[in-house]
């Protein structure tokens, strides 16, 4: 890390969880994450209105720990990143509002970021400079996209994504419907270990020849292990919690793992980056290393921490940005300006185009 490399400083709001990273050059100096995921427990999900409270109540106190940790002063900041979409409105509208009166404060460029972007430039901070092209699988509670990572500042085309439930939602959902608690995702992980992935075939979604081939579909999986764990209660018969967990998760698993190896090797790419929470998942690590080493990718998935939503991965992205001569200062100004809300996230979408 050079000394007189700029220091970025990064804020993620998309979600449920109030991230502030600090970085400097490709060195991560800081990173407080304050969850409201608790808050949420009870619904069984995210509840935008009672995230966006929880992140305004956060922020202040994150951003101080993000700086005393990092060692650093807020007038020392050379520029300031934060996550402009896709996300839930009224979240985001808290994180780039403060990152506004943060950047008018110090006198220093806004960058607008885009939330998928920066769950793909994070890895940097772990394993080095990203090999460009390359194929991102990112699958969370909000979203399950396949990209093509030409550049990560400048050029993402979205390949595909889910078209009804998101891989951590599903995951979610079924987790509360065989009584665990949310998030469900580490417990159906955990639970699975003792269960037979083969003890039920549950349907693979969006695998047809027909289908679109980079699109997943989760829902129908969903209402499948729903059916069958109904029709067993009716039958007055035991559920083999392990057993359910085990298979949905290897349907899960399957599915993205087996889209996005042949996005790698359709796009004649050599490495695949996997992201957000579900990257957590011990089944999806084992089976994409098991495929990837099949056809000779790499494999990259940053640590856990850096995989769920947290300030870094803003910061990475907006450090890539300001070495790349500073390109979307525009962005800043439009932020600064107090440009219309839907005007300015659509712009900061940069580097991410939308198929069609
Ligand atoms: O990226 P993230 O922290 O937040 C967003 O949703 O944006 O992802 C949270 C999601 C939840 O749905 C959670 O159940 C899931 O990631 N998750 C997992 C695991 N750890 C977290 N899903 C499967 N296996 C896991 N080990
Ligand atoms: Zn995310």
């Amino acid at each position: 890390m050079r000394a007189d490399s700029p220091l970025v400083l990064g804020i993620e709001t998309s979600c449920d969880e109030t991230g502030v990273g600090i970085v400097r050059g490709g060195a991560l100096l800081s990173d407080v994450v304050s969850s409201s995921v608790e808050a949420h427990a009870r619904f069984g999900g995210v509840v935008p209105e009672v995230a966006s409270r929880a992140h305004l109540e956060a922020m202040v106190p994150t951003v101080s720990r993000a700086l005393d940790q990092a060692g650093v002063r807020l007038r020392d900041v050379d520029a300031i990143a934060v996550t402009a979409g896709p996300g839930l409105t009224s979240a985001l509208l808290v994180g780039v509002a403060d990152a506004k009166a943060y950047a008018l404060a110090v006198d220093k460029p806004l960058y607008g970021v885009n939330h998928l972007a920066a769950h793909v430039a994070v890895d940097c901070l772990e394993h080095g400079p990203l090999p460009e092209p390359c194929i991102a699988l990112l699958v969370s509670g909000g979203h399950s996209s396949l990209l093509l990572v030409e550049s990560v500042t400048d050029d993402i085309t979205a390949l595909g994504a889910t078209i009804d439930d998101a891989a951590g939602e599903a995951f979610d959902k079924v987790a509360r419907l065989l009584g665990m608690p949310f998030p469900g995702g580490p417990h159906i992980d955990r639970v699975a270990r003792d269960g037979d992935a083969g003890a039920v075939s549950f349907p693979r979604g969006l695998t047809g020849p027909r289908d679109a081939p980079y699109d997943f579909s989760f829902s129908g999986l969903k209402t499948a292990v729903a059916r069958w764990v109904e029709t067993r209660r009716r039958a007055g018969q035991d559920v083999p919690v392990a057993d359910v967990a085990a298979s949905f998760q290897e349907a899960v698993a399957d599915v993205l793992t087996a889209k996005a190896v042949r996005a790698c090797r359709t796009a004649g790419v050599d490495t695949l980056l996997i992201g957000g929470g579900v990257a957590a998942n011990s089944r999806l690590r084992a089976l994409a290393d098991q495929r990837c080493a099949a056809v000779g990718v790499r494999l990259r998935v940053p640590r856990a921490s850096l995989c769920t939503d947290n300030g870094a991965m803003a910061a990475a992205l907006g450090s890539l940005l300001v070495a790349d001569d500073g390109r979307q200062v525009l962005i800043g100004l439009l932020l600064l300006a107090g440009a219309e809300q839907e005007e300015s996230v659509t712009a900061t979408y940069l580097g991410y185009s939308p198929r069609g």
